[in-house]
């Protein structure tokens, strides 16, 4: 039984490294995270707190990568997401814009530590920036430094996470091929960036559709069912139930209570607003708002706001704003007002013991932030399964 060496840049609370301790191939060989770096010190202290290593909290760049390399190394697998906007870049390239700086710095530690497998994980919007451009350069520079290299989206409710959020993976691969888990592919089977050109409605459509039936393991009401009830402003830290199904016992193995299931306070009026919205609706729809009184209707909003989430059908994207009905679709299913931390946590599929350190504002961005550790887990997996192959199609 080998434990293979990973290097995670990047790693805020650990969603991602939490994940990937979970997998395992059939020879029962794992992934252990070796060192993390991440410069926010409170993510810093969860990670340290739940998975018991502490990361090097540091901005990353060359010295300190050659640095944990000598220290630490060698690692067998680096994954990170480097924090990445879309701009123009007019003319130049896009990897000599300081403002990407953070993807090269990746790419730098790629090349100093040489692992055998890299994930790199961002936005959905990563392949479309700067016109292709970042993409195309990283694809370019990785393929210098010895790597083959392919990426997609990925859809987490297609490996088993309860909420519908779709993520870029990147994977440079010096050993088999790398299966992405649930990617997202259109009805004709193409996958969606392959061609490099995007068409942003036509995806968007795709998107809001929903899988097949039965593709997608849980729903909210999977993963929360046995939380016991809460009114805005209200904190119980019990189970209402015994567990009701394997997502659930997944969460509680190993928890005494669930942490952190607080809803943070609404103003009496907004309960009464919050009340008029049926699930899957907004209080700016017309409809909905022609069935609440005049004084209650909100005026202006995103695109998301004031929504009710579906409890038959997995949440949708946890964002640092699920406490925030203004700002997010995270109005409960049923009881009015916003998702509990530990609603977002679960809807994540962070386990209840998983112990969220800092102040609400601090635990809503660190669990907004994380790649959901059952899609790290499915992440895990396919970096075992390549690095147990040979090669096969990879162009
Ligand atoms: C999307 S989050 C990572 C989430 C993480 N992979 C997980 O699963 O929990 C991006 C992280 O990059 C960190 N970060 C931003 N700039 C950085 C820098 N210059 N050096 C190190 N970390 C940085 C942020 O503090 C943040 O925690």
């Amino acid at each position: 039984m080998k434990k293979y060496r990973s290097l995670d840049l990047f790693s805020g609370c650990g969603g991602l490294s939490l994940g990937m301790s979970l997998a395992s191939d059939n020879n029962g060989n794992k992934i252990e995270t070796a060192c993390a770096i991440d410069i926010w010190e409170i993510a810093c202290k969860t990670f340290e707190h739940n998975l018991g290593l502490k990361p090097i909290c540091e901005p990353i760049d060359d010295d300190l990568v050659r640095k944990v390399n000598q220290q630490h190394g060698p690692f067998d697998i680096v994954v990170g997401g480097p924090p990445c906007q879309g701009f123009s870049t007019a003319g130049k390239r896009a990897l000599d814009d300081k403002r990407n700086g953070l993807v090269l710095a990746f790419l730098r530690a790629i090349e100093i530590t040489k692992p055998k497998v890299f994930v790199m994980e961002n936005v959905t919007g990563f392949k479309t920036y700067q016109n292709g451009k970042i993409h195309e350069e990283v694809v370019e520079f990785a393929k210098k430094i010895g790597y083959q290299v392919r990426s997609a989206i990925v859809l987490a409710s297609l490996s088993g996470v309860p909420q519908r959020r779709r993520r870029f993976l990147l994977v440079g691969s010096k050993v088999g091929t790398f299966r992405f888990p649930g990617e997202v592919k259109l009805p004709s089977g193409e996958n969606l960036f392959n061609d490099g050109t995007v068409d942003a409605l036509a995806l968007e459509k795709f998107f809001v559709q929903k899988p097949e039936d039965g593709q997608e393991k849980w729903t909210f009401n999977d993963a929360t069912s046995d939380l016991p009830a809460l009114a805005a402003g209200e904190r119980l830290e019990k189970y209402r139930s015994s567990a009701k199904n394997e997502l659930q016992k997944y969460y509680r193995n190993g928890s005494t209570k669930p942490l952190d299931h607080f809803a943070v306070g609404h103003k009496e009026y907004f309960i009464e607003m919050l009340s008029y919205i049926p699930q899957g609706k907004s209080a700016l729809d017309p409809e909905v708002q022609r069935t609440m009184p005049e004084n209650l209707r909100p005026t202006s909003g995103f695109k998301n706001s004031y929504q009710r989430i579906i409890g038959d059908a997995p949440s949708p994207t946890i964002t640092r704003n699920f406490t925030t009905p203004s700002s997010a679709n995270c109005i409960h299913p049923t009881q009015d007002r916003a998702l509990s931390i530990r609603e977002g946590a679960r809807c994540q599929s962070f386990p209840d013991w998983f112990d969220f350190l800092g102040t609400t504002d601090e635990k809503r961005l660190q669990i907004g932030n994380a790649v959901p550790p059952l899609l790290g887990k499915a992440i895990g997996e396919s970096i075992l399964d390549a690095i147990n192959q040979t090669w096969d199609e990879w162009e």
